[in-house]
């Protein structure tokens, strides 16, 4: 039995309980973050951290943890958690009260972790790639925040696969943004492209490390919109997330991208991806002498 964190404590997964008046449950009204472990590393803590620092300031919950305590209590989850590579869950919710749209007074937020184990990419992506579809955001105005409140993304993930693809790439004001539940490249003219970070995309800490690889290694990198059209006609397209890493996406919409099999940059990228994965510890990461 899987060992979750609840609000201090640490118990089986059967045992923890939340009240149905959480307004979590209620409201969807709380915030969450993925964090990978490799070889029982939290990956990029610090960034997933400020991210977090940034969806509960977004919703306005009050930071339950600093982030010496957040990766104290981390690492002891992932202790009581077994395998050397670990997918971490938390989430933060405003709390337990009576139903009312406005925040209640003097409330404490619920806080959840849990693990599950984290699985390589299946060779049959590396080497065939995925489909995916292109189809409209219906998503809010805040896609910066990392919030609980999924109904859209979920959709548009089943819509995906109500189509025989794996992911959806959403459209807003004719400019593809992201997946459903991951960032987007594209490759053209050798240059790798990404949208500008805004409201309408989740900041995510795997684009971040292929702009900063890209930049570190030469590879020229653009952060500009992507029109519908240049999707469309790209060379290349990747989407990237903490738990799925860089997936070539080598069908859109029923049509071949480039042709048809994973890109040299793919090929390049997840090696270079790889690697830094590899030499990756928590040292030289702020606040890493503190933590549990
Ligand atoms: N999702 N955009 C959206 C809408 C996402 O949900 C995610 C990740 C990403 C990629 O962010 P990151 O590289 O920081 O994982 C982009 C997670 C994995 C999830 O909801 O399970």
């Amino acid at each position: 039995m899987a060992i979750v964190y609840l609000n201090g404590d640490f118990l089986p997964a059967d045992q923890a309980m939340i009240s149905p008046l959480d307004r979590g449950f209620i409201f969807g009204d709380g915030v969450y973050e993925v964090i990978p472990v490799y070889n029982g590393h939290l990956f990029r803590i610090h960034e997933h951290l400020r991210r977090l620092d940034d969806s509960l300031a977004g919703v306005r919950i009050p930071p339950p943890y600093d982030h010496q305590r957040w990766r104290a209590m981390l690492h002891e989850l992932v202790k009581r958690n077994q395998g050397q590579n670990q997918s971490l869950y938390i989430q933060i919710t405003r709390g337990v009260a009576q139903r009312d749209h406005a925040f209640p007074e003097s409330i404490n937020p619920t806080v959840f972790a849990m693990s599950s184990e984290l699985k390589p990419l299946p060779q049959t992506i590396r080497e065939a790639g995925i489909s995916a579809i292109t189809t409209e955001d219906i998503r809010w105005q805040c896609c910066h925040l990392k919030t609980i409140a999924l109904l859209p993304n979920i959709l548009l993930r089943q819509q995906a696969l109500d189509q025989g693809a794996a992911e959806a790439i959403l459209l807003r004001n004719g400019e593809a943004t992201e997946g459903a539940a991951s960032n987007l490249f594209i490759v053209r003219e050798g240059k790798l492209i990404t949208p500008p970070k805004g409201p309408r995309l989740l900041p995510g800490i795997t684009r971040d490390l292929i702009v900063e690889l890209g930049n570190r290694h030469g590879l020229p990198v653009l952060e500009a919109p992507i029109t519908a059209a240049e999707l469309a006609h790209a060379d290349e397209i990747w989407l990237t997330s903490s738990t799925k890493e860089i997936m070539p996406v080598t069908q859109l919409d029923g049509q071949m991208v480039g042709n048809g099999r994973p890109g040299p940059l793919w090929q390049q990228m997840i090696r270079l991806y790889q690697d830094y994965k590899a030499h990756y510890t928590e040292d030289g990461q702020p606040g890493t002498a503190t933590a549990g």
